[in-house]
């Protein structure tokens, strides 16, 4: 079966934009490859998390990931810290890779520009800790969005590099992975294109029906529609967007016909899609909640995903190790 990884930083609540973009996705794929999700919790250390938050904060994402649908006797879910061979296998490929092409990535940039006061070497090698994670499993895919896509053009480099060095064929070189069009793009609702953490308008599978119709309630809108069959401008274009992805075809039919005969009024609109959202989050929130109260079983899972993890991962370092040159003495 083939092999496939994933990971994310424990920085947060999963939000809609994370579950119709990533996570629902993964649960299908399960199914079909043999998936590895994991924490990059030693990645979310550029921004230096509380040392009480640290754990607290992996077990978050985890209860979220079963409370989604993924299932750790199908695919492990562990935590990037308890696998130390990734550590090893980052710092070998540091030594192969250049500070010139890590200062050009546009994320260093970005993140150099906003925290102009830590721009830490940490930062600056996010890209190969990241290939560390994919390469010491050898996979073929990993699923990323676009804003991973750099990132992932520095783990091929470094995979083609190695085998390069060495004149080997250890590494294969992974490749983008778009698992059917599952992937969605969730609008905002605030008038932005896109629901992210960093844009605070997010939804979140934690959110109770109150909280998330008064943020649907809130929505942007325009004064209606003022001509009939009228093209929607963005805020209501993004409106349409979320009631396609909650919503059935019939409801969303129905409203974009009143918006074609100027009959639309965006309270309704509204209403039908928080009460829709909240029912897509009603039960992966209970979920969650039953998941959070369970830290007993959560270590567990975490603890039986390391060992697979590490299993993966000594395999692909005895050979790196080798390669090399070193020696036991
Ligand atoms: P992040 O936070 O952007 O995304 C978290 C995880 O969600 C998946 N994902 C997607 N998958 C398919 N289609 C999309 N449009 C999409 N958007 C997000 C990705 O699998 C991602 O893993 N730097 C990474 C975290 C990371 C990582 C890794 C990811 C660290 N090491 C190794 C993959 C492999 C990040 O910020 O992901």
């Amino acid at each position: 079966m083939e092999k496939v990884v994933s990971g994310i930083r424990p920085t947060g609540n999963l939000h809609l934009g994370n579950y119709f973009g990533a996570v629902k996705s993964f649960v299908q794929m399960q199914e079909v490859y043999k998936c590895l999700f994991f924490i990059a919790d030693w990645h979310s250390l550029t921004t230096r998390p509380k040392p009480e938050d640290i754990q607290a904060s992996s077990r978050t994402i985890m209860a979220e990931y079963l409370a989604c649908g993924i299932d750790p006797h199908k695919a492990p879910i562990y935590v990037q810290s308890d696998v130390k061979e990734t550590l090893e296998l980052y710092l070998y490929l540091n030594m192969n890779t250049y500070l010139g092409e890590l200062e050009r990535v546009t994320t260093f940039k970005e993140k150099a520009r906003k925290q102009p006061d830590n721009v830490n070497a940490g930062l600056l090698t996010y890209p190969t800790l990241m290939a560390a994670d994919i390469l010491q499993h050898r996979v073929n895919k990993v699923p990323v969005g676009k804003d991973q896509e750099q990132n992932m053009e520095m783990a091929r480099r470094c995979a083609r590099r190695f085998n390069n060095i060495y004149g080997v064929e250890l590494f294969p070189e992974p490749q983008n992975f778009y698992f059917n069009s599952q992937a969605l793009k969730v609008p905002g609702l605030d008038g932005s294109g896109k629901m992210g953490k960093s844009e605070g308008n997010c939804i979140y599978l934690r959110d109770d029906d109150k909280t998330i119709s008064k943020k649907v309630m809130k929505a942007v809108t325009d004064l209606g529609p003022q001509a009939m069959n009228s093209e929607k401008p963005e805020v209501i274009e993004n409106l349409f967007t979320f009631l396609k992805i909650v919503s059935s075809e019939e409801t969303y039919k129905y409203f974009d016909e009143k918006w074609n005969n100027c009959t639309l009024r965006y309270g309704d609109l509204k209403k039908q899609i928080a009460e829709d959202v909240c029912k897509t989050v009603a039960p992966i929130r209970e979920k969650i909640l039953e998941y959070s109260a369970n830290t007993e079983l959560l270590d567990k899972i975490a603890k039986e995903g390391a060992e697979e993890a590490r299993e993966s991962a000594s395999a692909t370092l005895k050979e790196v190790r080798r390669i090399i040159g070193f020696r036991a003495f």
